[in-house]
C-alpha cells in the first residue's frame, strides 16, 4: 500500500484498535510470536458458546447436532484453505502436537537403525525435538541440510543431505527468526525421488503464503491457528488419506475409537482418531473464521503490502550503523517473508526490547526457540521484528526510530538503575 495503510484495517482488530485510540499506539511487530485476533473471529467464538455450545459427535439433541454440524463445517472451511478434503485435516491442539503425532507415531513406528532422519538447520525446537526423540526410540539418526549464514538452502546442500538412506525430510516453510523461505517444491521432490516422507512445518508461512497441499504433494503439513489470525490452542494435522490411516493417534481416550473391549481399542478412521476428548470447538470455529478472514483480504494483497514493508525494515535497520542484521541484507533476492532479526552492538537483544517497548513498539528476544540456528549465525540471542497484514509503514519508522536511539536509551536506563 503505497499510502502506508495497511491491507488489513486496524479497527478489525479491537485490541490495536483500543491501544490506537486510548493511549500511546502500539507498534506490534512480534507477529511470528502469535497475531492479533479481528472481531470476526472473538464474535464467532463468542456466538458459539451463546448460541450453539454443545459437544460434537456425541449426544442426539439439537444442540449437540447443531455443534457437530459447526465443527465440521470449521473442518471443511479449513481444509479448503490449504487445498485438502476434511478426511485429511485434523484438529490438534496446535503445530506441536501435529508434527509430535507425525514424528512419535507414524515415522518412529517405521523407522530403522541406519536409517536417517533430515531436516535443515532452520528448525523450531518443535520440529527438531520430536525427531530427536524418534530416532532414539527407533535408531535413526539425524542428518541436517545446512544453510548459508543468511539462512538461504542451496539446490547442492539438499542434494547432499538427502540421499538412499534418508525415510523422512522435516521442514520448515519459512524461518521464524531469519524469515528465509527454503525452496519446498524442491525438497519435497528429493525427499520423494529416494522414497521419503516430506513433513512440512507451515507455522510461519501459513498466513503469508498461500499453501496448496495437493499441488505440493507433501505427505504430512502442520500449523497452527494463533499465527493466522485465528485463537490459540487450535492447530491443524494434514495428511495424505493412506498415511493418515496408517498412523495411529498420540493421544487416546474418548470419541476416537471404533470398539472398546477391557484389553484392547481398535480407532475410528481419520480424522476422528487424531481428536480424543472434547474438542476445542470455539477454537476451530475460530480458525475457520480467521480463514474466511485471510480469503476477503486475499493473498495477492498480504503479499503486496509484507513485501514492500520488509523491504523498508531490512534496509531500514541495515542502513543504522549500530546495527547487525541477520538474514538476507536488503540486496538480495532470496525468497523470504516479513521476519528480520538484528542486534544493536553492545546492548542485549533483551535490554533492546525492553527499551523498544517503553516506546510501544513489541518485539521479541531471544533464541526464539531456535537454538543451533542462533549457533549457526553466531548469536546467543536476537531482536525479531515480524510483520503481519495490519502492521503499516509507520509501525516500520517507529521501529527503525527507535533501534536507532535504543544504544543511549539502553545507557541512561542503565546509568538510572545504578543512581
Ligand atoms: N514459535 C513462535 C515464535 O517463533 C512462538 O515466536
Amino acid at each position: 500500500m503505497a499510502d502506508g495503510r495497511a491491507c488489513a484495517p486496524l479497527e478489525d482488530f479491537p485490541l490495536l484498535a483500543a491501544h490506537a485510540a486510548g493511549g500511546p499506539p502500539l507498534a506490534y511487530l512480534d507477529n511470528a510470536a502469535t497475531t492479533q485476533k479481528p472481531s470476526c473471529v472473538l464474535d464467532a467464538m463468542d456466538d458459539f458458546y451463546r448460541t450453539a455450545c454443545g459437544n460434537p459427535h456425541r449426544s442426539a439433541h439439537a444442540l449437540a447436532a447443531a455443534a457437530t454440524r459447526t465443527y465440521e463445517d470449521a473442518r471443511s472451511t479449513v481444509a479448503r484453505f490449504i487445498g485438502a478434503s476434511p478426511e485429511e485435516t485434523a484438529f490438534t491442539s496446535g503445530a506441536t502436537h501435529a508434527l509430535n503425532t507425525v514424528a512419535l507415531c507414524y515415522c518412529a513406528e517405521r523407522l530403522e537403525p541406519g536409517d536417517e532422519i533430515a531436516l535443515t538447520l532452520l528448525e523450531h525446537h518443535s520440529n527438531l525435538v520430536p525427531w530427536q526423540t524418534a530416532a532414539r526410540l527407533s535408531g535413526a539418526r539425524l542428518s541436517f541440510i545446512v544453510p548459508d549464514r543468511d539462512g538461504v538452502v542451496s539446490d547442492d546442500e539438499i542434494d547432499r543431505a538427502i540421499g538412499t538412506r534418508t525415510r523422512v525430510v522435516a521442514f520448515t516453510g519459512m524461518s521464524n527468526v531469519l524469515g528465509t523461505v527454503p525452496p519446498v517444491k524442491r525438497i519435497i521432490e528429493a525427499a520423494h525421488a529416494c522414497g521419503a516422507v516430506a513433513v512440512l512445518d507451515c507455522a510461519q508461512s501459513i498466513a503469508h503464503e498461500p499453501l496448496d497441499v495437493h499441488d505440493l504433494d507433501v505427505d504430512f503439513a502442520a500449523f497452527s491457528g494463533h499465527k493466522l489470525y485465528g485463537p490459540m490452542g487450535i492447530g491443524v494435522l494434514y495428511g495424505k488419506r493412506r498415511l493418515l490411516e496408517e498412523t495411529p493417534p498420540l493421544l487416546r481416550g474418548g470419541g476416537m475409537v471404533e470398539a472398546v473391549f477391557e484389553r484392547a481399542s481398535s480407532f475410528d478412521g481419520t480424522p476422528g482418531r487424531f481428536e480424543a476428548g472434547t474438542q476445542n470447538v470455539a477454537g476451530a470455529v475460530g480458525l475457520a473464521e480467521a480463514v474466511r478472514y485471510l480469503d476477503r483480504i486475499g493473498f495477492d494483497a498480504v503479499r503486496a503490502h509484507e513485501r514492500e514493508l520488509t523491504r523498508a525494515l531490512v534496509s531500514g535497520l541495515d542502513s543504522i550503523p549500530s546495527v547487525r542484521l541477520y538474514g538476507p541484507g536488503p540486496n538480495a533476492e532470496t525468497p523470504r517473508g516479513g521476519i528480520v532479526s538484528f542486534n544493536v552492538k553492545g546492548v542485549g537483544a533483551a535490554e533492546v526490547a525492553h527499551v523498544l517497548d517503553r516506546r510501544g513498539v513489541a518485539v521479541r528476544a531471544g533464541a526464539h526457540c531456535a537454538q543451533p540456528l542462533l549457533r549457526h549465525i553466531g548469536a546467543e540471542a536476537v531482536c525479531r521484528a515480524s510483520i503481519a497484514a495490519y502492521t503499516t509503514m509507520h509501525d516500520i519508522d517507529r521501529l527503525l526510530e527507535a533501534v536507532e536511539s535504543s544504544r543511549n536509551e539502553a545507557v541512561a536506563l542503565a546509568t538510572s538503575r545504578m543512581l
